[in-house]
């Protein structure tokens, strides 16, 4: 018999990087602009409707990389968001995009003074990108009794949107992650990329601070819509 070739069909893939262009200085500003617009654009029924996508999974009605463009820091996180979504399209499709890619930044905030509750498991479906940093991430100094919740440290999970992560033989391929969830324990300067319809949650916190900047992007492809309207066909 011969073996011909390995396909792999519908993948998931987290590409995982740490920004050593940032400094501690950097972060604490990005982190505290971040604050800033959290706070200001906090999710209230009378804004629902503004919501960029319609979707109920958090306050997107604003772009944190437009309204604070002329801050140097935004400026060098733009480039490294724009860097990460690139590398993604390299590294898992080796594609290398020279197109622009549409971004929108929209914090995600957590401490003891505001609330510590995480966000449920979700995907972002009609999202092609995603690229998460967190500039600041701040665990918890308390002793936690007994066992740690499965968030005490602000993890990131992410889930097999199949739901087939388990095989009944063992797992001998490094380049595979078997089960049906992986996490990634965020610390600050960590950066990710993934794609929108990967199942994720940011998993209830315990600690002192989590700063989450969400980067939407979108490659503006010249892919063409063909698609119409009903009042156009007819
Ligand atoms: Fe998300």
């Amino acid at each position: 018999m011969r073996i011909d070739s390995l396909n792999t069909i519908f993948p998931s893939f987290v590409l995982q990087g740490f920004a050593n262009e940032m400094s501690p200085a950097e972060n604490a500003e990005l982190s505290a602009l971040a604050w800033e617009t959290w706070k200001a654009n906090e999710k209230t029924e009378t804004t629902y409707s503004a919501n960029e996508s319609g979707e109920y999974y958090s306050a997107t009605r604003h772009n944190m990389l437009v309204l604070f463009r002329d801050k140097p820091v935004v400026k060098k996180f733009a480039i490294l968001a724009d860097m990460m979504a690139r590398a993604y399209l390299k590294t898992v499709y080796h594609y290398d995009c020279r197109d622009p890619i549409d971004m929108m930044a929209e914090p995600f905030c957590q401490n003891r003074e505001t609330g510590t509750d995480g966000i449920m498991p979700h995907a972002h479906t009609l999202k092609p990108l995603l690229v998460t940093y967190y500039p600041s991430v701040k665990t918890s100094k308390r002793t936690v009794a007994g066992p740690t919740s499965s968030g005490v440290n602000g993890e990131t999970n992410f889930y097999d949107p199949s739901n087939t992560g388990k095989r009944v033989w063992p797992n001998q391929n490094p380049s595979f992650h078997i089960g049906s969830s992986f996490r990634v324990k965020a610390e600050e300067g960590t950066i990710l990329a993934f794609e929108g319809h990967i199942p994720h949650d940011s998993a209830q916190f315990d600690g002192d601070e989590r700063v989450c900047i969400p980067v939407i992007c979108y490659p503006k492809l010249p892919n063409k819509n063909l698609g119409t309207t009903l009042d156009k066909i007819l």
